[in-house]
């Protein structure tokens, strides 16, 4: 009988690497955190969050202080001396959508080094996101070959796909819908599941599939959500063209339905971030790989793509062309409660409006000025929500932050200039709060001028 784990070893501090080790480390499990950047491990050790996210802080804080985190740059001691290590390494996209594995594959030379040496049984574990079959023949094969070792007899390995959310990464991790594991053999899933069990409630469902289906239900969950929020998209451009329509109305009346869930079917500018794109562009590269041209995935990215020109064909509308016109746009990170802005609608929105003449373009954002200042460099003004909207034809609301929703008609009416356009894009304010001297628009609601 092998002993229970209770020492684990994380490789890959980002975001998914560095909630689940401080998750951990506070569930009283000893965690070795490694990471090959050193200048972002010596910034962790004095707790400091290499990225935006509310709680992560002071529970790093806490878990460095009573040892129960260590971080380090070096895999070696810190693999042997643990019996289980999870690879939570990036795997970014290249040009044509496909997945990168550099990162995955080195992670996986450097364990089977390690494992080289080890005696006794140590268990790897892909939480990284990973096409069906890479934990299998990639990260084991490597494993095995570096290491001399047998998976299944010397290692387990198994795949546990993560599903926490940026902005509320930590209340994932403590409360998750399900814990997914993808076990190569039986004695693999077998430990992981009594290692979760000890540091979840009962109640949380905790499912054992094989390697593959695991991996795979990262990518259907991430392509679904994306769906659902593509398809309120292309309902909400209907909507907008029929009199007195609005699709808030309309979605309260379809997700009535015990069959359909309301959740992510808020229409927008569209979704972005580190997963739902990627993913859903890995699995439609996977699913042509295989000779399946998989049409609906691919309209779910056309849909996207497309929802940040639609906005700015409203915005040429209303304001009769872009030139000399000064736009704010209040909120560039892909969702509240974070910095991040890859793949964020606000960057689309930018290069857009550019393209159709606008020169006046002025942005604000209570977390991601510095990493939109990376992006935009001068090709745009920043200021605070008064300085954007100070003067400005139209202000486009993309991020649904907090500080905005009690941004009042009156603050509008005096700060803005005709035709003063609010264009909502989000549904966050009241569209009967606006009289005739600001002129609304929300994503999905026909133009009531109209009526
Ligand atoms: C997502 C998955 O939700 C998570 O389970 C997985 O582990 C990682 O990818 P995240 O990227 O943090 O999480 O963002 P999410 O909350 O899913 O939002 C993605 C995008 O969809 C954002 O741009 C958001 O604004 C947008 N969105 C979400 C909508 O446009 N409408 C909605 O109704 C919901």
């Amino acid at each position: 009988m092998t002993k229970a784990i209770k020492q684990v070893s994380l490789v890959g501090l980002g975001f998914v690497g560095l909630t689940t080790a401080a998750f951990f480390a506070s569930r009283g499990i000893s965690v070795t955190g490694i990471d090959i950047d050193a200048e972002k491990i010596q910034k962790i050790r004095k707790a400091s969050l290499p990225f935006y996210e509310e709680n992560l802080e002071p529970l790093l804080k806490k878990t460095i202080q009573t040892g129960f985190l260590r971080l380090t740059t070096a895999y070696d001691p810190a693999i042997a001396e643990t019996d289980m290590t999870m690879i939570a390494v990036g795997t970014p996209s290249d040009a044509q959508g496909q997945i990168d594995l550099k990162y995955i594959k080195t992670a996986a030379h450097s364990i089977g080094q390690v494992l080289k040496q080890k005696e006794g049984w140590h268990l790897v574990i892909v939480k990284s996101t990973v096409i069906p079959g890479t934990t299998r023949k990639v990260v084991g094969k490597i494993i095995s070959e570096e290491s001399g070792k047998v998976i299944g007899r010397d290692f387990g390995l198994c795949s546990n796909p993560e599903f926490l959310r940026e902005g509320s990464a930590l209340k994932d991790t403590m409360n998750p819908d399900r814990v997914v594991i993808g076990e190569y053999d039986d004695k693999s899933g077998r430990m992981l599941k009594a290692f979760y069990e000890t540091i979840y409630s009962e109640q949380t469902k905790i499912l054992r599939h094989d390697l593959e289906t695991a991996e795979m239900v990262k990518y259907v969950a991430n392509s679904f959500l994306a769906l659902k929020i593509s398809f309120a998209n292309e309902i909400a451009n209907i909507c907008e063209q029929i009199p007195g329509m609005d699709v808030c109305e309309v979605m309260k009346g379809v997700t009535s339905d015990f069959r359909i869930n309301p959740n992510f079917f808020g229409a927008g500018l569209g979704f972005g971030g580190s997963c739902l794109p990627k993913d859903v562009s890995a699995l439609l590269k996977f699913a042509k790989e295989q000779g399946y041209s998989a049409p609906l995935l691919h309209g779910i990215l056309q849909v996207n793509n497309h929802q940040p020109q639609h906005v700015v064909k409203i915005v040429e509308t209303v304001l009769g062309g872009l030139q000399d016109k000064k736009i704010a746009i209040l909120g560039l990170a892909f969702k509240k409660n974070t910095d991040d802005m890859r793949e964020a609608p606000s960057i689309q929105l930018v290069k857009q409006l550019h393209e159709k003449g606008a020169s006046q373009i002025f942005v604000t954002d209570p977390k991601a000025e510095k990493e939109a200042k990376r992006i935009f460099h001068n090709t745009v003004n920043y200021g605070s929500v008064e300085e954007c909207l100070s003067e400005a034809a139209a202000c486009i609301l993309v991020t649904d932050w907090p500080e905005y929703t009690n941004i009042s008609p009156k603050t509008l009416q005096s700060l803005m200039v005709e035709p003063r356009l609010l264009l909502d894009g989000r549904r966050i304010f009241d569209p009967s709060s606006y009289d005739r001297s600001v002129t609304y628009r929300g994503i999905g609601l026909s133009d009531t001028s109209k009526l």
